[in-house]
Parts: C-alpha cells; sequence; structure tokens
C-alpha cells in the first residue's frame, strides 16, 4: 500500500500519428480495468486538444503538454504558452527534460521561470531532474541534482507546492534499456525528498528512464518511488495498461 497516489505519466515525446493514436484508444479500451492509479498522457503539442477529446470520452486519463514557454504571450513564435495550455483545460505540464536541457540548451534559471508561471496558471508541473553518466561516474550525482532542485524551484510559493512533482530521470537510464536499480533510484528519490522545503511528505516522485513493465514492481515497491514518467513503453497500449495496472495493484 503506497502511502501517495501512484502516477504513470507517459511522455510520448515528438511521436504517434492519428492512425496510431485512435490504434491506442481502441487497445486501451478493449482492456478493460478499473484504474486505481492515476494515468497521465504528454502527446506532442499539436495533438494535445484531440487527445483531451478522446480522453473526456474514455474517462480515465489526464492530458498534459510536454514543455512550454517561460512567457504567456507575445511574439515567441513557435512557442507553447502555458496561459493557452491552462485555457483549453490542460491538466499538467513537463519542464525541464533532460532532452529539453541537452538538445534544446534549457538552463536552470530558465525552467525556473517555466515552473513558476505554469503553477501561477493552476497547472500541475513535473519538473525533472537528473545526472548524466559522467556525472555519475565522477560522484557529483547529489549535487548536481540540489542545484537543479535549488535553481529550478527558486522562489516557489508554498501554496502552489501542492502542484508541484518532481520526476527522477538519470540521463543515462533514458531510452537507453538500462534502468537504475530500484536501489540506486531510491537512493536518489529519498534524497529529493529530503531537499523538499514544503509538503515533502505529500509531494509526488516519479522514476524515469527504461520503465518497462518488468521492472515498475520493484520500483514502485520502495517507499519514496510514487510511480513513472514512461517514454518508449507508453506509446504501446499493452505496456502502458501493464504499467497502470502494476500501479493500480501497488495502491492496494
Ligand atoms: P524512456 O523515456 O522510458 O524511453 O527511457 C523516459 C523519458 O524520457 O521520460
Amino acid at each position: 500500500m503506497k502511502k501517495r497516489e501512484v502516477h504513470i505519466v507517459g511522455n510520448w515525446k515528438m511521436n504517434q500519428t492519428l492512425v496510431e493514436i485512435s490504434q491506442f484508444f481502441i487497445e486501451m479500451s478493449k482492456m478493460k480495468m478499473e484504474l486505481k492509479c492515476k494515468a497521465w498522457i504528454a502527446p506532442q503539442a499539436i495533438h494535445i486538444s484531440i487527445l483531451k477529446e478522446i480522453a473526456f470520452t474514455t474517462g480515465s486519463i489526464q492530458i498534459g503538454a510536454q514543455n512550454c514557454c517561460e512567457h504567456d504571450s507575445g511574439a515567441y513564435t513557435g512557442e507553447i504558452s502555458p496561459l493557452g495550455l491552462a485555457d483549453i483545460g490542460v491538466e499538467f505540464v513537463i519542464i525541464g527534460h533532460s532532452e529539453r536541457r541537452t538538445i534544446y540548451g534549457e538552463q536552470n534559471s530558465l525552467l525556473n521561470k517555466k515552473v513558476l508561471l505554469a503553477l501561477s496558471h493552476g497547472l500541475k508541473v513535473i519538473y525533472c531532474v537528473g545526472e548524466t553518466l559522467e556525472e555519475r561516474e565522477s560522484g557529483q550525482t547529489f549535487s548536481i541534482i540540489e542545484n537543479q532542485l535549488d535553481l529550478g524551484l527558486k522562489n516557489l510559493p508554498a501554496e502552489q507546492a501542492k502542484n508541484l512533482m518532481i520526476a527522477y530521470e538519470p540521463v543515462w537510464a533514458i531510452g537507453t534499456g538500462k534502468t537504475a536499480t530500484a536501489e540506486q533510484a531510491e537512493e536518489v528519490h529519498a534524497f529529493i525528498r529530503s531537499k523538499l522545503t514544503t509538503q515533502a511528505e505529500q509531494t509526488i516522485i516519479l522514476y524515469g528512464g527504461s520503465v518497462k513493465p518488468d521492472n515498475i514492481d520493484s520500483l514502485l515497491a520502495k517507499e519514496n518511488i510514487d510511480g513513472a514518467l514512461v517514454g518508449g513503453a507508453s506509446l504501446k497500449a499493452q505496456d502502458f495498461r501493464a504499467l497502470c495496472s502494476s500501479a493500480s495493484t501497488a495502491m492496494m
């Protein structure tokens, strides 16, 4: 029985065509199951509205965004407005994913602006942190994470902490098939919790990095792991469902 509500969050990244999306939901609906966990999906931005409509009819999945801008409106061609996300009823946004940090050079100070603005609109924020392989091997894991938390969550208003979630995603485990062991993950999750100044006990801390139906149970067995942020395995309805099913069992 978990202390906190278990969340399975699918990060679809830049994947899925309309045909694949409808196939995903047809398969999901065939697999009748009662969800005890929270099941969330972040599709690419162009599909958010479509998924919201489908999710509204199927009822059990909440839809979010993979990123947002640090401004609400203006001359920012190609950006995704957090105000706009809130306006169309999006529930959550992922901020600071390692692909945003490494490919698009997003720094902690920029991410801090995004986090604060998204929270101010009532969006739930999944703020991602994680070390590279080099950083882990040189013993810097905890200092890197601490820095990402300190700078990325600077000036977080205490009353908004309830809408903040953290995802620990070791960069070396994302899309590589190498998962951190449950023990490695738990060690960092406990560290993250110890660093949170408000709502520490209530905050959902997700693990991400090659989570699959065959390793989710051992991760969820750990006290400070409250769910998973899942890339590859969330694209297949069967795997996503298996993850939700493990999470539902962990809730009981
Ligand atoms: P993965 O991706 O599950 O494919 O490793 C996780 C993520 O990037 O959020």
